[in-house]
């Protein structure tokens, strides 16, 4: 189909020369990435396959955004950083892949700084470097049965990211051989000890590492053998500072992603809040915290390079238990909606994490039509609601409700309350093509109901193409999944005894592939 447009843009463009809009030419660019659930207003790569978001950066005006990457095949493989940027964290624009597996191995994740004072010597005072800091895998290691086989390395670029070159003196960390898991190394600039801070995973448990120049590391502490999930291996921490809302008080917030063990089956991700004294990481949380109830945000990060009070937040939307097997043929898989994070203390809760779409995503929405009322039975309809964000207000105390998105197929995603359980559910068995893993489609995801304010909740529903991701009170709960309908949804259905929506705002959002 590609093929025959662009041959009859070229044909256009020789035939008719005295056009000067020459329409063919206009549907070639129309045309691209709209591959069947291929995402209208979420990171995708171009093509192949796609993992962990990597190295995000904010600087010069610009978000970095690199990604594991394996760009010949749409199944995980030799990993690379995919690249891409972006001028308000929705709209991407695809750059060139940054770093290439080499001799030390594949280029598993990591972080990206900027070294503005050139503490590692890697560029000038005047043209300071930029540096990522990853894993290397070496696949003749694992597959000799050693456990030295993931270090850590470093590569740099002098030109915003555009073109790179590996340290020589990589790996910057190696393996004493005794942990196999040793990976995804997160690095800040600590400006209470002025030093780099490293936070490195290993198996069950995170280090903490300091550097002058990004080049020598001194292994500090550790955190996290006999605390939180271990149902799985830890994986992409995080490490940063953020101010409680409403209060003169900032802790440290550790984010730590583990496959398996997420509440609702296989990836997820769970959060610490304490405190960092520039060597160790402590906290007096006794519970689990998770930051999002959906199965499909995994390996979640914050940009470096943005002030802590634009704490901005990208995961990975898949899950480790069907990731390969999801039914996309050009491309696999999307990153989240670029969120930002807040911290909350209240008296049920301690303290918890908020997460929210950036509000750059409201100049994308257009098309607003406002419903004052639904009640009990009543059904809306539209062309396509998995182009649209849907906010609103159930007023008075939190109630039994559901909200049924369907199409003429019989498909449907239900999302609502169970005051019996106390529980919010996202139940997306029936949402179209669910039957290519077994795990996928088997369960309703659900959520004790974690808010501050019992009434008046507010809700914000966003779907793209293949995913809805739901945000309950403002972020404190959160719901991301994958959908797979056979066709858009068209109705949406209210269902409750008791509550009634307020307020609800339906908007198409504009795609971002031009
Ligand atoms: C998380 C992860 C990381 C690793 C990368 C490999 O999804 O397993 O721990 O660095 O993916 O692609």
């Amino acid at each position: 189909m590609k093929q025959l447009l662009i041959i009859l843009a070229l044909f256009t463009l020789i035939g008719c020369k005295e056009k000067t809009t020459p329409v063919n030419e206009v549907a070639v660019v129309e045309d691209r990435f709209r591959e069947n659930y291929r995402p209208q207003y979420h990171f995708t790569p171009p093509t192949m396959w796609m993992n962990d978001p990597n190295g995000l950066l904010h600087h010069n005006g610009t978000y970095h955004l690199f990604y594991q990457h394996y760009p010949e095949d749409i199944v995980w493989g030799p990993m690379h950083w995919g690249h891409a940027t972006s001028k308000d964290l929705i709209s991407w624009e695809h750059k060139p892949i940054a770093l290439y597996p080499d001799e030390l191995g594949l280029i598993f994740s990591g972080s990206a700084v900027m070294d503005i004072h050139n503490t590692s010597g890697l560029g000038t005072k005047d043209n300071p470097p930029m540096v990522a800091i990853f894993t290397y895998h070496l696949m003749e290691g694992e597959k000799a049965g050693r456990k030295d086989f993931q270090t850590q390395g470093i590569a740099y670029s002098l030109d915003e990211g555009e073109t790179w070159k590996k340290y020589s003196g990589n790996p910057v960390i190696s393996n004493d051989g005794n942990i196999k898991d040793f990976r995804d190394p997160k690095v800040f600039w600590d400006e209470n000890t002025e030093q780099w801070v490293m936070t490195l995973v290993a198996g069950d448990h995170a280090k903490f590492y300091s550097s002058p120049n990004l080049k020598n590391w001194t292994l500090m502490s550790e955190f996290g053998k006999n605390i939180g999930a271990h149902g799985g291996v830890w994986e992409c921490p995080d490490l940063f500072p953020l101010q409680v809302e409403g209060r003169d008080e900032t802790k440290w917030v550790l984010i730590i992603s583990i496959n398996p063990g997420a509440p609702n089956g296989g990836s997820g991700t769970q959060y610490f809040v304490g405190d960092f004294d520039g060597t160790t990481f402590t906290t007096n949380q006794k519970e689990i915290k998770w930051l999002d109830y959906g199965t499909d945000n995994y390996a979640g990060v914050t940009f470096n390079g943005l002030p802590d009070t634009e704490r901005t937040f990208i995961g990975w939307m898949s899950n480790w238990n069907y990731a390969r097997d999801t039914p996309t043929e050009a491309w696999r898989s999307a990153m989240t909606l670029s969120r930002k994070l807040t911290l909350h203390k209240n008296k049920t809760n301690g303290f918890y994490l908020k997460n929210y779409p950036v509000t750059s995503l409201d100049e994308y929405a257009y098309a607003t039509v406002v419903h004052d009322t639904m009640k009990n039975g009543m059904s809306l309809s539209s062309k396509n609601y998995n182009e649209q964000r849907l906010n609103f207000k159930i007023p008075g105390k939190l109630d039994d409700f559901k909200l049924n998105f369907t199409n003429i197929n019989k498909e449907s995603v239900k999302f609502g309350y169970n005051s019996n359980t106390k529980s919010y559910y996202l139940d997306r068995r029936k949402s179209g093509v669910v039957s290519f893993e077994p795990s996928f489609g088997d369960k309703v995801h659900t959520v004790p109901a974690i808010i501050d304010s019992p009434t008046d909740v507010a809700y914000s529903i966003v779907m793209d193409a293949s995913s809805i991701e739901v945000f309950i009170d403002g972020g404190s709960t959160v719901f991301t999944d994958q959908i797979f309908p056979t066709t858009p949804f068209t109705a949406l259905t209210f269902t409750s005894e008791n509550a009634t929506i307020a307020n609800l705002k339906v908007s198409k959002i504009k795609r971002i592939w031009k």
